[in-house]
């Protein structure tokens, strides 16, 4: 790999015009993607160690994923929920089974995802639990991501995402995150669920300590508190398993997917959980138009199957040794701290010599994408289709713009 000038784009500027500057994208223009890999409008090639914040785990273009979507395409894209198309039963019954639950109810983002887990657990609260109308407490932690909604927001620690979008919803209770004590002290007899991420990713790729999770699920046993996973981005085989909770030994009462589960072709996502809590909603309560469309469930239903044979999930643990090795040989040199599980990193980097933001643009003129997040911390999430040699290449330029900035 050769370093180059990234230069500005006509395509960026032109983007940086018509459209609201809500990101701030590293100048790279992508045309074309395959595997690992993709292509800039100037032909240059750049390893994805971001793979969509993890949307695109079976990498770009995946051929079974591309099949099955072609093959939907001509067949028919949508009918809305008024009717049942065929690729609706397989696809539902599928995820249900691969999460163990008995139901699910397919969406479009994740941020929709969550709303439903919102929605459905305060529904549950009511009709099941017995809380007083109107009372009920959502527990959260902070550092938490769970998306961009005025409600999600709402309960947001991050106030870059929360700020003047207020007024925001009520109804949720912030803890630190990994402190159980801070948890039991915080449920009340209102409290209808705790929602958590199994690893935090947008705050860095946070591993809780070990035993929290077993912790969080033994209070809500004890609490009848439902335990919401948002598997949105630690899910889908990212971490070494199917689910990043699975290594802690735990069973959530309900799954919240979204990113892989569309296969970096389309918007899916969906929650899963048995018939006692989903089943609380009704026709009318809840819905969306798009959500398990034929094409989404024909492309949702493959993701299935590829994380059925548990290839990926494989992959993502035996890759993600090499990952964690190499770059835990680079602290001290420049990195300081190295977190996360499977193909997942948070790399933090002293910021004496270099921001997060910096060091992406860097790695980007070496050819490899990645993204900062909080000043100076990179996240590394390759797609699970990387292999060992393309894991070295970015991490040695990882270790060349580190020793170029003064390690
Ligand atoms: C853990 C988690 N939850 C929810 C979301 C929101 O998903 P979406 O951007 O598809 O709405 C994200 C997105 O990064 C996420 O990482």
């Amino acid at each position: 790999m050769t370093s180059v000038d990234l230069r500005t784009p006509a395509e960026l500027d032109e983007a940086e015009r018509y459209t609201a500057h809500n990101y701030h994208p590293l100048p790279v223009v992508i045309t074309e993607g395959e595997g690992a890999w993709v292509t800039d409008v100037d032909g240059r090639r750049y390893l994805d160690f971001l793979a969509g914040y993890s949307a695109l785990n079976f990498g770009h273009r995946h051929p079974g994923l591309i099949a099955a979507a072609h093959a939907q395409l001509d067949r028919i894209t949508l009918t809305s929920r008024a009717f049942v198309h065929d690729q609706f039963a397989e696809f539902c019954r599928s995820l249900a089974e691969l999460c163990g639950k008995d139901l699910v109810l397919p969406m479009n983002t994740g941020a929709e995802a969550v709303e439903t887990a919102i929605k459905v657990s305060r529904k549950w609260g009511y009709q099941v639990k017995g809380v007083p109308d109107g009372r009920a407490e959502i527990i959260v932690a902070a550092g938490n991501f769970h998306g961009r909604t005025t409600t999600i927001v709402s309960f947001s620690t991050d106030s870059d995402a929360k700020a003047d979008f207020g007024p925001y919803t009520p109804g949720f209770v912030v803890v630190p995150y990994g402190d159980e004590a801070a948890l039991r002290e915080a449920i009340t007899p209102h409290t209808v669920a705790v929602l958590l991420e199994p690893i935090q990713g947008e705050a860095g790729v946070l591993v809780p300590p070990t035993g929290y999770f077993a912790a969080v699920r033994a209070l809500c046993d004890e609490h009848n508190v439902l335990m919401v996973a948002d598997e949105i981005q630690s899910g889908l085989g990212r971490t070494g398993r199917t689910f990043a909770i699975e290594h802690e030994g735990v069973v959530p009462d309900m799954y919240v997917l979204g990113k892989a589960l569309g296969g970096g072709i389309v918007p899916v996502s969906a929650v899963a959980a048995d018939r006692a809590v989903l089943g609380v909603l009704k026709p009318g309560e809840h819905g969306s138009t798009f959500g398990g469309n034929p094409l989404a469930c024909a492309v949702g239903g493959e993701v299935v199957r590829l994380l059925a044979t548990g290839d990926f999930q494989r992959r993502s643990a035996e890759l993600g040794e090499r990952l964690h090795a190499r770059l835990g040989a680079l602290i001290g040199k420049g990195v300081v701290a190295v977190r996360g599980r499977g193909l997942w990193a948070g790399v933090d980097i002293d910021p004496a010599l270099l921001t997060g933001r910096q060091a992406c643009e860097r790695l980007a003129e070496r050819g490899v994408l990645a993204k900062d997040t909080h000043g100076s911390t990179i996240r590394l999430a390759p797609p699970l289709v990387v292999t060992a040699e393309e894991i070295d290449q970015a991490v040695d330029q990882l270790a060349a713009i580190m020793v170029e900035a003064g390690a």
